[in-house]
């Protein structure tokens, strides 16, 4: 079991080998529980402060991870932010950027990306068994390092101990989408969740929310977290979660939700 972590003060040691560095997931919801519109004409919602927690967090991150549907959709770099974040890092003794990670199980992510166009990190790819060779060699020739699962599914634990093994990744943070998180946490991949919530209502039964992927049948199934802080600033909520029965992080809860 990964250490618990929740800042860039308190950093875990290097997982043992064959152990996974510690995950946190973050991502922002509407009022009704969804990530983008049904549509996907909407991926950013959150307003100035959320996107500052963001850059925040990710600053704490030896790496960041991604599905590849939220990188062509979004078009997310993966980048660190501000100079303020690359001075903090470098005081924490972190590398100036973290580790760039997407997971496409096809090796189909598009070469258009705007990833590709950032220079910076090192972009590492996690992909399945039934990736054509020629997609795998197209990612290797736009720079990318590529890692295989034998199965049609990227095996999660035995990726991300592969990650911390060859990265030295102690602190991993994944920003979606829905299908990433939900095998994640069908893998027992994840440690903590931050949510934004956004007083927007989207609707849709087809847009994307936190975990798009059966998890649960009955509610002794459901994966449990428990709430260990929450902030408002403005109109926003910022929740923290860890895992229920991953033990007590050191930081006490800044302030306790209202009754229900
Ligand atoms: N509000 C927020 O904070 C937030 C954050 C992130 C994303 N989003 C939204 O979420 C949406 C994207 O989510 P999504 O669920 O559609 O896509 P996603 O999770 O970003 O990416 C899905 C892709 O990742 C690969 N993948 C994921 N799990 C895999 C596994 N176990 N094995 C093999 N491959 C795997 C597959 O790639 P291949 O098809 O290449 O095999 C799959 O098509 C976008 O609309 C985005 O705007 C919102």
């Amino acid at each position: 079991m990964a250490t618990p972590c929740s800042s860039i003060e308190s950093l875990p040691g290097l997982p043992e080998a064959g152990q996974r560095p510690y995950v946190v997931i973050n991502m922002a919801m509407t009022a009704d529980g969804k990530v983008a519109t049904a549509g996907r004409e909407v991926t950013t919602f959150g307003s100035p402060h959320d996107k500052k927690a963001l850059y925040a967090l990710r600053a704490t991150a030896d790496a960041l991870l991604c599905g590849a549907r939220t990188v062509e959709e979004t078009g997310a770099t993966l980048g660190t932010g501000s100079s303020e974040h690359r001075d903090a890092r470098r005081r924490a003794g972190l590398a100036p950027e973290p580790v760039r990670v997407v997971v496409s199980g096809s090796g189909s992510l598009s070469s258009e990306a705007e990833l590709w166009k950032r220079p910076g990190a090192p972009i590492v790819i996690f992909s399945a068994g039934n990736a054509s060779k020629p997609n795998l060699q197209r990612l290797r020739n736009l720079g990318a390092e590529v890692w295989s699962s034998p199965g049609s599914q990227v095996d999660f634990p035995a990726a991300l101990a592969w990650l911390a093994d060859r990265h030295g990744i102690r602190r991993l943070v994944v920003e979606g989408g829905g299908r990433v998180n939900a095998t994640l946490l069908a893998a027992d991949c994840v440690d903590e969740i931050r949510l934004t919530w956004v007083p927007r209502i989207f609707g849709g039964q087809a847009a994307p929310t936190i975990a798009d992927g059966p998890l649960a049948a009955c509610l002794a199934d459901a994966v449990r977290f428990r709430l260990v802080r929450v902030r408002t600033v403005g109109d926003e909520r910022f929740l923290q979660y860890v895992r229920a029965d991953r033990g007590a992080i050191s930081r006490p809860a800044e302030s306790t939700p209202p009754p229900v």
